[in-house]
């Protein structure tokens, strides 16, 4: 028992090396999306026609839930789902509260329009979650949930129709160096035969600096990408997701 409580802890230490905390906090960053959300992001008009799907770095989102409730076939994959569903609700709370801190300072730097105010957000991060949590245990028993980290993911080649990966690539730019990046998109290219990504600015709110030479570095594997406008914009100016597959 000591010994795995250990190994959790290795664990969340292991995570919280990998990730750029957002605003400037310690954490795993349980701070999941609805899947209204991700229809934004990827300018999805109905869900019924895009599975198999994965959600790369889905943590505590209910995309993956709520997608599945609505018949969709759905994995999502992030190394949080080594971590007991219980100790991921923890750390909710203290993200929360970081979070409410950091938007205060970072106020000016979102467009309010979508969300309409700070507590909306919040609200919606609490369902997110909530969907998740009630959905983990046995979604992962039947592979909903599958516990592994970009740039290696243990899924057949072409096993998706399309991979998402909201808030993670780009976004964590200044942690996830550009060679990751290149194999990360790889990875997915080689496990889905088209891949979305938003947002596709730092956390800082500046537009990423990876991504002009991850597109160069695809288009020269003979992939295409394409930078297209979605209905959504929080950070000030990202509007447009990446659209990359395989020629
Ligand atoms: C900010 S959350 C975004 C969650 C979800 N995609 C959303 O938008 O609601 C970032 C997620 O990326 C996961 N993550 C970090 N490094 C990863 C990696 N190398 N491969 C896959 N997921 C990773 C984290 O565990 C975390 O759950």
């Amino acid at each position: 028992m000591r010994f795995r409580i250990f190994e959790e802890l290795e664990m969340v230490r292991e995570i919280q090396s990998i990730l750029s905390p957002e605003f400037d906090f310690d954490g795993v960053v349980p701070w999941g999306r609805r899947l209204s959300e991700y229809r934004a992001f990827f300018a999805l008009d109905g869900m019924a026609d895009v599975g198999p799907v994965l959600d790369a770095g889905g943590g505590p989102s209910s995309f993956a839930a709520e997608a599945a409730s609505a018949g969709v076939r759905v994995v999502a994959a992030d190394p949080i789902y080594r971590i007991p569903g219980a100790t991921i609700a923890a750390r909710f709370e203290e993200t929360a509260v970081a979070m409410h801190e950091g938007m205060r300072r970072a106020a000016y730097r979102f467009d309010w329009r979508y969300y309409g105010s700070e507590d909306a957000v919040h609200r919606l991060r609490r369902e997110a979650l909530a969907l998740f949590l009630a959905d983990f245990e046995a979604g992962k028993a039947v592979g909903r949930y599958v516990p592994a980290a970009l740039p290696k993911l243990p899924f057949a080649d072409g096993a998706f129709r399309l991979a998402f990966s909201s808030h993670l690539l780009f976004l964590y730019g200044d942690r996830l160096d550009f060679d990751f990046h290149v194999a990360a998109m790889r990875e997915l290219l080689r496990v889905a035969g088209e891949v979305r990504i938003f947002p596709l600015f730092n956390l800082d709110g500046r537009p990423s600096s990876h991504l002009p030479g991850v597109v160069e570095a695809l288009r020269g594997d003979g992939v295409r990408c394409a930078l297209r406008e979605v209905p959504f914009e929080f950070q000030k100016g990202a509007r447009r997701m990446l659209v990359a597959w395989r020629g």
